[in-house]
């Protein structure tokens, strides 16, 4: 039987840095659910649907088809059989991820994906739903989070480090309005699961939370 491990948590909390360096150390497969919705969310864009609507978000799901593959270790999302990867992360996609993740039919067409990748291998999976509706019996659940304005900074640093002006006020009112867009929504919020270890990475080094986590694992394995 394959083991699971289910990373769950708010946007910037780190999941998907701190996941992929576990997950190497435990040669577990990395799944980012994220990018998946990403991908579904391009295609929406790509379609022109209106996701408000349900005919036209059907026949845009009917024609969308997502998978994903590895290229030297990195995960890669795949949209139709293209590799969307560097396409995904612009704010346009983000903010319709957001919106059409609320969709309980857009979530019904990654949930089988996501439950047969870790039917088959030992993963580590990242998302908001994870431990709660995807892979509800993942013999490790972590619910990882921080403070809005310890996530908030850490972008700030990101985005003057690539020479982006920005503010942090603006920064700390978007995380907070994706927080509450991910944990309000009628399918799938976001919570943390009963049974999922609560690792608040505020005052720790990315170092600490892999190392807190790669213990979790080993001792459950
Ligand atoms: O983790 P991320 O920022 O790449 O996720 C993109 C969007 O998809 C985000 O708004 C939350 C949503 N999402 C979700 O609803 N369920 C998941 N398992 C993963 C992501």
């Amino acid at each position: 039987m394959s083991f699971n491990i289910a990373i769950d948590g708010p946007a910037g909390a780190g999941k998907s840095t701190i996941a992929k360096r576990a997950a190497k150390e435990l040669q577990f497969v990395y799944v980012d659910t994220g990018a998946m919705y990403r991908a579904i969310a391009l295609g929406i864009l790509r379609f022109g649907a209106n996701v408000e609507e349900e005919a036209s978000l059907l026949d845009a799901l009917d024609q969308i088809e997502v998978s994903i593959g590895y290229e030297g270790g990195e995960q890669q999302v795949y949209l139709n059989g293209e590799n969307v990867s560097g396409l995904i992360r612009t704010e346009e996609v983000s903010r319709m991820a957001s919106t059409a993740a609320a969709k309980p039919q857009v979530r019904a067409k990654l949930t089988q994906l996501q439950r047969d990748l870790a039917k088959r291998e030992n993963v580590l999976m990242d998302g908001r739903d994870i431990g709660t509706a995807i892979l509800p019996q993942a013999q490790l659940k972590i619910y990882l989070t921080a403070s809005v304005h310890t996530r908030a900074m850490r972008r700030y640093k990101e985005q003057t480090e690539r020479g982006e002006s920005c503010s942090l006020a603006e920064i700390e009112r978007d995380i907070e309005e994706r927080d509450h867009r991910d944990m309000h929504r009628e399918t799938a919020p976001l919570c943390q699961a009963e049974d999922a270890v609560l690792v608040d990475s505020s005052d720790m080094t990315i170092e600490e939370v892999v190392e807190c986590i790669l213990k979790l694992a080993r001792e459950r394995m």
